[in-house]
């Protein structure tokens, strides 16, 4: 499994040195929520804390799109420092064209869907894309229960996609909870409040395997 800690719950006086501990503990991605209080009622950061961040690790930078029409940003996100895209199906207008633009600048594209959202809506793409980023909680804000009604979701785009394929789970992750991601077949797993609101290093181990 690889572990993506979402800065949303760090400590921002302080990220540089929250991220370092993540990534020295054993996680691999970073996960970058953006929020624009459109397509989400909350807002979060954009590309200069990216910017700022980049030069500080080498970790994958796994940048998570909540925002109203993604193609318009999604060149500017890839020069702030992001290695992998994820956009929400429920805010492109033209899903093949973020996709390609992802693509076309040698970076990792991800498509996302919303807890209430059928993987019927992204099955078009599923072969085009190298991950889908399932939400177990409504998008917009950290610190919610993971909602188990994703588990079937999971596991249909696994059984569809094979092995080698990403999926990313998204929402309420804990050390009680994350075999249950697992076992659906979650490969990535994103943990904001799991990983910033105690000590990083030993919450990171406890969310390993
Ligand atoms: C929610 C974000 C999540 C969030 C996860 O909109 O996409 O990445 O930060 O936070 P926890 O792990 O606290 O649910
Ligand atoms: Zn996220």
């Amino acid at each position: 499994m690889i572990l993506a800690p979402s800065i949303l719950a760090a400590d921002f006086g302080i990220l540089a040195e929250q991220i370092k501990k993540a990534e020295s503990s054993g996680a691999e991605w970073l996960h970058i929520d953006v929020m624009d209080g459109h397509f989400v009622p909350n807002m979060s950061f954009a590309m200069p804390v990216i910017k700022s961040i980049r030069k500080y690790t080498d970790m994958f930078f796994d940048v998570h799109l909540m925002i109203t029409e993604p193609e318009r940003y999604i060149d500017a996100f890839i020069d702030s420092g992001a290695d992998g895209i994820t956009f929400h199906i429920e805010a492109a207008e033209n899903p093949s064209r973020c996709i390609e633009l992802i693509k076309s600048r040698g970076k990792r594209a991800g498509i996302s869907i919303k807890p209430a959202t059928p993987v019927s809506e992204i099955e078009e793409y599923l072969d085009k894309v190298d991950m889908v980023l399932v939400m177990s909680v409504e998008p917009g804000y950290g610190g919610q229960t993971y909602m188990n009604g994703v588990n079937d979701k999971i596991r249909y785009i696994r059984e569809k996609m094979g092995g080698g394929f990403d999926i990313e789970v998204d929402g309420g992750i804990t050390a009680d909870n994350i075999d249950t991601a697992l076992n659906a077949g979650a490969n990535v797993i994103v943990a904001g409040t799991a990983v910033f609101s105690g000590d990083i290093e030993e919450s990171v181990k406890k969310l390993l395997r």
